[in-house]
C-alpha cells in the first residue's frame, strides 16, 4: 500500500541558529509544531560569562544533523514530505548564522523546495501565533531580548511601524550584565528572576530612566551602573534582594512605556516577544495593568519566549503562504532589522508586478 503521504510534501521546516540555541523545527499544513528540537550551549558559554562566538559556530556545525534527524523522527515524516525550508538570515553571530543558511540552501536545493530566509526578530514575534493562531493585527509589540528592546506597532501582517527603543542597553543585556554584578551564572534572566523569588522588591529604590518623559523610548545603562555602585557601597548586601529591586525597575520601565504606547496610538492589544517576555514579573504586571486598563496582553508560551526553531518555522511558512519564493541567493545579516526586511518584501512583491505586468495579456 503506497504512503498517501508520500507525495504530499505538506510540512514544513524551520532552522534557527542565530547565537547558542540549536533549533530545528516541523510544522504541519495547518502551522500546528509537530516538533520543535533544541539543543542549547549554555554549559559551554557559562564559564566565559557570555557567548563565545567561535564556540557556538562550532556547536551549531557539530550538532545540526542531529537536531535534523531527530526533528523529522518525532513529527513522523521523511525528507520527501517537505514542501519549504525557513532558516534564519539574520540578526546573530555570522558564523553561527551561516551553518543553518548552508544546512538550509542545501536541503533546499537537494529536495528542490522553496529556501525562504526569515528575519530572527519576525520570528521572535510569530511566537506568538504558535499559542495564539486567532491573534489579529493592530496591536503594539513589545521585542525584548539579548540584543533589542524595541516598540512597534503591527497594522497589518507586512506592516511593522517602529514606535521607540533602547538608547543605550537592550533589557536582556541589563539582566545579563547585573547577574554579572551579583555573582549570578549566565544568561542573567532567569537567575535574578530566580534569586529575586525569594527577595524584597522594595529594599532599594533604583531609578527609572526617560520614565515620565512622553517618548517611547528606553534607557537601562544607568541602572545597571546604579547597581553596581550599590554593591560596592554595600558588599554584604542580600543578593536577593537587589536581584528582586533590579528585576523591578526593569519590569516597571518596560510597562510604562509598553502601555503608553497604546495610549499614543489608541491600540488596546499588547503583545510581548523575545526572551525578556519569560520573565514572571512582567507577565503578571502586564496582565494586571492590561485588565486595569481594558486592554489584552499576549505572551508567547514561556518555552517559545528565547530562541527556537518554531517561531522561525511559524514565521516562513506565513510568508510562503503570501506568496514568498525560493530566495537561493540570499545571504546573512548580522545586523538585519525588522525595517529591511520589511523593505526587502516590498521591492522583491513590486519586481514580482513589474514582471507580470510585461507578460502578453492573452
Ligand atoms: O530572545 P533571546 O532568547 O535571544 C536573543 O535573541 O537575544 O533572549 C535572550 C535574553 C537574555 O538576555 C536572557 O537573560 C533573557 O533573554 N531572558 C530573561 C528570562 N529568560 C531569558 N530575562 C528575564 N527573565 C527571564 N525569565
Ligand atoms: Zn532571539
Amino acid at each position: 500500500m503506497p504512503n498517501p503521504r508520500a507525495d504530499a510534501r505538506k510540512y514544513f521546516l524551520g532552522i534557527e541558529t542565530s547565537c547558542d540555541d540549536t533549533g530545528v523545527a516541523v510544522l504541519d499544513d495547518s502551522g500546528k509544531v509537530l516538533a520543535n528540537e533544541l539543543l542549547s550551549q549554555i554549559d559551554f558559554h557559562q564559564v566565559f560569562n557570555g557567548v563565545v562566538p567561535e564556540i557556538a559556530s562550532r556547536k551549531h556545525f557539530e550538532t545540526i544533523h542531529t537536531l535534523l534527524d531527530r526533528a523529522l523522527r518525532r513529527a513522523h515524516i521523511t525528507w520527501k514530505d517537505l514542501e519549504g525550508v525557513a532558516c534564519t538570515i539574520g540578526p546573530g553571530l555570522v558564523g553561527s548564522l551561516l551553518v543553518g543558511v548552508c544546512t538550509g540552501k542545501a536541503i533546499a536545493a537537494a529536495l528542490k523546495i522553496p529556501f525562504i530566509p526569515v528575519n530572527h526578530l519576525i520570528g521572535h514575534i510569530y511566537a506568538n501565533f504558535l499559542t495564539n493562531p486567532d491573534l489579529k493585527p493592530p496591536f503594539i509589540i513589545l521585542l525584548v531580548s539579548g540584543g533589542h528592546t524595541d516598540l512597534y506597532a503591527m497594522i497589518a501582517p507586512e506592516e511593522i511601524r517602529y514606535l521607540g527603543g533602547t538608547l543605550d542597553d537592550a533589557a536582556g543585556e541589563a539582566f545579563d550584565k547585573g547577574a554579572r554584578i551579583l555573582g549570578l551564572p549566565y544568561p542573567g534572566g532567569p537567575s535574578i528572576s530566580k534569586a529575586a523569588e525569594e527577595g524584597n522588591p522594595l529594599a532599594i529604590r533604583f531609578p527609572r530612566p526617560l520614565k515620565k518623559e512622553d517618548s517611547l523610548d528606553f534607557s537601562f545603562s544607568g541602572l545597571k551602573t546604579a547597581l553596581l555602585y550599590y554593591m560596592k557601597k554595600h558588599p554584604d548586601f542580600p543578593v536577593s534582594d537587589a536581584a528582586a529591586s533590579y528585576q523591578e525597575a526593569i519590569t516597571d520601565i518596560l510597562i510604562e512605556k509598553t502601555f503608553l504606547a497604546g495610549r499614543q496610538t489608541g491600540f488596546r492589544k499588547i503583545v510581548f516577544a523575545g526572551g525578556v517576555s519569560a520573565n514572571r514579573v512582567l507577565r503578571k504586571k502586564a496582565t494586571e495593568r492590561a485588565s486595569q486598563w481594558g486592554y489584552t496582553a499576549h505572551f508567547p508560551n514561556v518555552e517559545d519566549c528565547t530562541d527556537n526553531a518554531a517561531m522561525i518555522a511559524r514565521a516562513g511558512w506565513h510568508s510562503l503562504l503570501n506568496g514568498a519564493v525560493h530566495q537561493p541567493n540570499v545571504t546573512v545579516d548580522s545586523s538585519l532589522t525588522i525595517e529591511k526586511t520589511l523593505a526587502t518584501m516590498k521591492d522583491s512583491t513590486a519586481a514580482k508586478t513589474q514582471e507580470n505586468d510585461k507578460r502578453p495579456v492573452r
